[in-house]
């Protein structure tokens, strides 16, 4: 079984990127075992006890969530699962032009999991495609630390 299960929102490619990035990273230099799993191919039900998940999403709209998570969203929304047992992590990419809904797709899922009953470990991390380095880089470089504080084996 996986020790962490990343969840992947995208429109463009680059949370992808990152959630690969994130894999290497961690499988190479830290040992852990790591899936990836793209939102569009998941409904609630595909939350299950065991690994730890990690949500690695950007923003589009007027603060939306890629399309390929919508879906995904709204069944756990609709369905509301008792979370209670879940530990996750938020990776939020986003761009500080669109100031007033910066990240919020990250957001989003934040506001969701917590409601239905889950602990975030460690705060939302946040990519500025404006500001910030490539979010693969910036990406690798956080779940490092995030892994060491919150995976340690
Ligand atoms: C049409 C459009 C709308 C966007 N809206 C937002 C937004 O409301 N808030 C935000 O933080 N970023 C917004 N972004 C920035 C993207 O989230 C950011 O570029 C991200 O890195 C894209 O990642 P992806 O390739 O995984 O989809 C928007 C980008 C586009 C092209």
């Amino acid at each position: 079984m996986s020790d962490l299960v990343i969840l992947v929102g995208t429109v463009t490619g680059n949370a992808e990127l990152v959630a690969e990035e994130m894999q290497y990273v961690l499988q190479d230099d830290h040992g852990l075992e790591v899936g990836i799993t793209n939102m569009d191919s998941l409904d609630a039900s595909g939350l299950t006890p065991g690994p730890v998940y990690l949500v690695v999403t950007s923003t589009y709209g007027v603060g939306d969530l890629p399309d390929n998570a919508q879906d995904f969203f709204d069944d756990v929304q609709a369905k509301g699962p008792d979370l209670s047992w879940m530990r996750f992590g938020v990776y939020a990419l986003g761009d500080s032009v669109y100031n007033t809904t910066f990240c919020f797709g990250g957001k989003h899922f934040d506001e969701l999991f917590t409601k239905l009953g889950a602990t975030r470990l460690g705060p939302v991390a946040q990519h500025d495609a404006s500001e910030d380095g490539l979010a693969e880089d910036c990406g690798a470089e956080w779940v490092k630390v995030w892994a060491k504080a919150h995976l340690a084996k």
